[in-house]
């Protein structure tokens, strides 16, 4: 892994528009779990049950209860790792200038990063269905599920459930960032999620080096991206600092 952590601090040294796309993987290590894979969220739940608009229409309380009222209690309490701290300082340095995330939890704000394109919406306000107005999701009291609106209509995350559009913004403004990089860090995300995984071919296609951090391999390894870097987020992102540091000094 050496030899890679290297090269990747070269070739982001070398880069001079570098944006991330990001994944749950970035926000496990801070005690979040992922939506794939072992201790995913899909292995205990059908998303087509639970994340679908459908579902969530059909029934609310149901959604509420299993997602949403689980999330809130994971999310209200987590801090940014040394994954989304090693994407701050990368901005600090000049380099990272946009992060487009599927993440909802608000990590990479928390932490420091300044231009953040919420792909899928956030979960850090709750919407009414009715009338739109929002309220800050740490303030919903969960004590009646689903929480209303001072109107009386259901209260739903301001994020992106299956089966709905990607906020236009996000989308026009993630395929801008995506052509217009030199180097495209993609980090802990699956990659199987439309459109978002998209991003990275955007980015080869427009002549960008696409490098990935992740501990396993994903449909983008070998064809679109560079190369892959195995491992944790929070220790690559680190090391590839470090090594950056160095040939600094
Ligand atoms: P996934 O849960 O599909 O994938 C998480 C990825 O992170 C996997 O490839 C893991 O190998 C990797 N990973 C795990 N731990 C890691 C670590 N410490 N460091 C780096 N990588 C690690 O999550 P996403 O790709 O984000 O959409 O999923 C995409 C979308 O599917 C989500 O935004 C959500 C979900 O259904 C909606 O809800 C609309």
């Amino acid at each position: 892994m050496d030899d890679l952590i290297k090269k990747a601090a070269a070739d982001l040294a070398a880069a001079r528009y570098v944006v991330a796309l990001t994944g749950a993987g970035i926000s496990t290590e801070s005690g979040i779990p992922p939506f794939r894979g072992k201790g995913g969220l899909w292995e205990r739940f059908d998303p087509m049950e639970i994340a679908h608009i459908d579902a969530f229409m059909r029934d609310p309380a149901k959604v509420w209860n299993l997602l949403v009222k689980e999330m809130k209690k994971i999310v209200d309490s987590a801090l940014p790792n040394d994954g989304h701290k090693g994407l701050v300082k990368l901005e600090e340095m000049g380099k990272l200038k946009t992060v487009i995330t599927q993440n909802i939890d608000g990590l990479h704000q928390a932490a420091g990063n300044t231009d953040v394109i919420e792909f899928h919406g956030n979960f850090a306000w709750q919407r009414c269905m009715d009338c739109m107005r929002k309220y800050e999701t740490s303030k919903v009291d969960v004590s009646v599920i689903p929480p209303r609106c001072d109107c009386g209509g259901i209260l739903r995350p301001d994020a992106v459930f299956f089966g709905e559009m990607i906020p236009t913004d996000a989308m026009w403004r993630s395929r801008q960032a995506a052509s217009a990089c030199d180097l495209m860090l993609v980090v802990g995300t699956s990659a199987i999620v439309q459109p978002a995984c998209l991003m990275p071919v955007y980015a080869k296609q427009s002549g960008a080096k696409v490098v990935e951090i992740n501990p396993e391999r994903t449909p983008l390894t070998g064809k679109f991206s560079d190369y892959l870097i195995m491992g944790k987020a929070g220790d690559v992102m680190n090391r590839i600092v470090a090594a950056m540091d160095k040939n600094e000094g």
